[in-house]
């Protein structure tokens, strides 16, 4: 079977587990404090950086520090992962939903124009779905002519790039996930990446338990607090990332060539303006056929996944959020994407294996 996901941990991330367990420090301490700035360098140096236990724990504190709560509005892609929207819903906000760009299946510049024009929003979170990211810039314009907060979901896009900048620094607050089947993994973890000083001491605040200093409470707060031990992985993998993403790339290129022009299935596309990390390798399989074609790669040991089967307010504790009218693009993706593995413990000669697979199927169908 070749995996839709695989974490790589090497003998380095084993060794400086066992250095860091052997230190005396366990949770936060050095090791985060080093990763935290060594993360920021790898985001070109002008942001701040904390990191904390998941991505939802970024998302969910990046929410409190922007002062998302009960009576304000937060608009988003309904085709993203749960974690994007349950903090903001939790912390007692509302959601609005906004349609996708068929292309890049992110947030759809248009679409959420013309929500604005109609709704009041108090933060927008453009999620780089896949790898690949949002029009940042235009989100950015857009939250200058309609006043809101921008949280960006990077928790598929490490070292991905948007115009030359790196995705997790637009907006106000950007955040990561480290969890295994992202591009780098610290087990579970997450960052949360500022360029505003004040914010991220709110985000530091909030993750230990409300205090600015022992037993000083400034309010009420969690235990969002990243591990030494996951942090030691961390910088191990991160020092890995730009290889591991140029593995991911080249495998992405090959797939794409051998797949392009097959009749029924449509190839993920680079936007214009960004640098993909293909977190995930996203075809459409057209013609209501992308189950049996899902059952068929079954058989042949080609692992895949489907991300997402269903939108957001589809699930009964978000059907409330269920826009008037349903969101056509967004709708469409469920139906057709199949994400197949470009990760870097693929070997390239099976990337020919998963082509030769869904080939196959077409043919079949032919036939
Ligand atoms: C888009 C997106 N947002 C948020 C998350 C949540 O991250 P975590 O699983 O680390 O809590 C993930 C990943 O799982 C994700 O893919």
């Amino acid at each position: 079977m070749i995996p839709i996901a695989r974490p790589l941990i090497g003998e380095e991330e084993v060794e400086e587990v066992r250095r860091v367990m052997l230190s005396g420090y366990l949770t936060h301490g050095p090791e985060v404090e080093a990763f935290e700035e060594e993360f920021a360098d790898f985001l070109g140096g002008r942001v701040k950086t904390a990191a904390v236990s998941s991505g939802t724990a970024a998302l969910h504190l990046s929410f409190l520090a922007l002062g998302l709560g009960r009576g304000k509005r937060f608009l988003t892609t309904p085709f993203t992962f749960m974690a994007t929207v349950a903090p903001g819903v939790q912390i007692g906000a509302d959601v609005l939903f906004a349609d996708i760009d068929p292309e890049s299946f992110n947030l759809s510049i248009e679409s959420l124009k013309e929500v604005l024009e109609r709704e009041e929003v108090d933060v927008v979170v453009p999620v780089d779905l896949y790898g690949q990211p949002t029009q940042l810039d235009e989100v950015e314009r857009l939250a200058r002519k309609y006043g809101f907060r921008i949280v960006e979901d990077s928790c598929q896009a490490h070292g991905a790039l948007w115009k030359d900048r790196p995705a997790g620094t637009f907006g106000d607050l950007g955040v990561f996930s480290f969890y295994p089947t992202k591009n780098m993994t610290t087990g579970e973890g997450g960052m949360v990446v500022s360029r505003d000083e004040e914010l991220l001491v709110r985000v530091q605040t909030l993750r230990n338990q409300g205090q600015t200093g022992r037993y000083t409470y400034e309010t009420l707060g969690y235990n969002f607090r990243m591990t030494s031990i996951a942090a030691a992985i961390g910088r191990v993998q991160l020092k890995k990332l730009k290889t591991f993403n140029s593995l991911r790339r080249r495998r992405a290129e090959i797939l794409r060539d051998l797949l392009e022009g097959v009749d029924g299935v449509e190839v993920p596309i680079e936007v214009k303006g960004a640098y993909h990390v293909y977190h995930q390798f996203t075809i459409r399989v057209k013609g209501g056929r992308r189950d049996a074609l899902a059952e068929h790669l079954k058989r042949k040991g080609v692992g895949y996944g489907i991300y997402y089967p269903k939108l957001l307010y589809d699930y009964e504790p978000l059907r409330r959020f269920r826009p008037r009218e349903d969101l056509p693009e967004a709708r469409r993706a469920t139906e057709e994407v199949l994400s197949l593995p470009v990760h870097p413990g693929v070997r390239e000669k099976d990337i020919y294996t998963i082509a030769d697979a869904v080939k196959d199927f077409f043919k079949q169908q032919r036939g």
